[in-house]
């Protein structure tokens, strides 16, 4: 194949493996129409000497999909790239495709796709495609993990597609897909921003460890957020802090698959976000003032609403990390909870140190 790039840095942003392997599969086709490419974290990343400059350069983008737009991370991440003119660019959602028989039904990646591209553009780029690609679901907090042969069919798949795209890459031809899935993501806006200000405190506040754990600390060392601390000193217990955002990494790269999400306790959250706290806090602080009921703003209420519910969470959560330490009781939760019963999932060629340890494209 001819191409007129020189050099490509494919950037990715993954938590259990498949968006990496999507770089990798996407790298191996840049390099073998002789392009001098490398697959870089963004967790890692010094964009502006490592993003190439002018036509013959090209940047790539692979991210999965969360909540049906792209995570938090992946956007500060393009907002922060460096300004360029004319280096081509692509980007690559990576999101959850099911197989049903012999069909295999596409993921939804929502605005993640064409938000990054708008970003990438007017920061000069010249983005020639977006394309979204399916991979086995890593959401086992929600859903169990597949089967191997739903695996291997659901990559064999991405594989012919990803050749497809890259060929149009290469050939500097554009290829935008995904037009019904960013409709469909804009009517599901509230549901993306529900996620984002509350579902995702929600999940991470799910997790903990169940009797199996060992105290490793390796989900600490290997979360790419930072968010997981080590509680206690005798008998280390992981602890979530609200910076989770779901990657799912540390449940299914545990060597004991000792991480649970509580369902019964996620039960108990959902009851503790309903109680009308603001209503009544404001009633009495007017009352106080001697404003009577003056302090009833819709948005006053809604914000100390939301307030009360973190803060509500976080402590519930407090509690609930001192009761998990019991056997007795960590045993009673993980027979309760789904999870545990759930197959874990992790992009089959891809161990945690890769992820963790990247060699940044040396
Ligand atoms: C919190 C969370 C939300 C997700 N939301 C979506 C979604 O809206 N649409 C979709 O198709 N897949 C969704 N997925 C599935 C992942 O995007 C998909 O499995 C992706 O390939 C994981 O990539 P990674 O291993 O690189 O993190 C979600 C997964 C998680 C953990
Ligand atoms: S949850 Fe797993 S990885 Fe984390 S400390 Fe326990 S055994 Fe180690
Ligand atoms: S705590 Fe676990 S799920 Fe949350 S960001 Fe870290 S590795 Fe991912």
């Amino acid at each position: 194949m001819k191409t007129s790039f020189q050099h490509a840095t494919i950037y990715y942003y993954s938590g259990t493996g498949n968006s990496y392997r999507v770089a990798e599969w996407t790298a191996e086709a840049v390099r073998q129409a002789g392009v001098d490419a490398r697959v870089l974290s963004i967790l890692q990343a010094r964009p502006k000497s490592e993003v190439p400059e002018g036509e013959t350069g090209l940047l790539g983008l692979c991210f999965p999909t969360h909540a049906f737009t792209a995570p938090w991370t992946v956007i500060r991440f393009a907002l922060g790239l460096p300004k360029r003119a004319g280096t081509h660019a692509f980007i690559i959602p990576t999101r959850a495709g099911m197989k049903f028989g012999r069909f295999i039904v596409d993921g939804m990646e929502g605005t993640g796709g064409y938000l990054l591209a708008l970003i990438l553009h007017w920061k000069g780029y010249q983005v020639t495609g977006m394309r979204a690609m399916n991979m086995p679901s890593n959401w086992t907090a929600l859903f169990p993990g597949y089967k191997h042969k739903t695996v291997e069919a659901i990559e064999r798949q991405s594989l012919e597609r990803l050749a497809d795209f890259m060929d149009a890459i290469l050939s500097a031809k554009k290829q935008y897909r995904g037009i019904v899935a960013l409709i469909l993501g804009i009517l599901l806006l509230p549901i993306t921003i529900a996620y984002i200000l509350l579902g995702r405190y929600w999940l991470a506040k799910l997790f903990y460890a169940n009797n199996n754990c060992t105290g490793c600390g390796l989900c600490a060392e290997n979360c790419p957020e930072s968010a997981i601390r080590m509680h206690g000193k005798q008998n280390p217990r992981p602890y979530w802090t609200y910076s989770c955002t779901s990657c799912m990494r540390c449940m299914n790269y545990c060597p004991h698959n000792a991480i649970e999400a509580s369902y019964p306790f996620g039960i108990g959250l959902y009851f503790l976000s309903q109680v009308p706290m603001a209503y009544f806090l404001l009633r009495w602080l007017g009352q106080r003032l001697g404003l009577g009921d003056g302090l009833q703003s819709p948005f006053l209420n809604g914000m100390l609403q939301y307030a009360f519910i973190l803060l509500a969470f976080a402590l519930a959560y407090w509690i609930f990390a001192l009761l998990v330490r019991i056997p007795s009781v960590n045993r009673l939760l993980t027979t309760l909870t789904p999870t545990h019963y759930y197959r874990r999932y992790r992009e089959p060629a891809t161990p945690a140190a890769v992820l963790v340890h990247p060699d940044h494209g040396k």
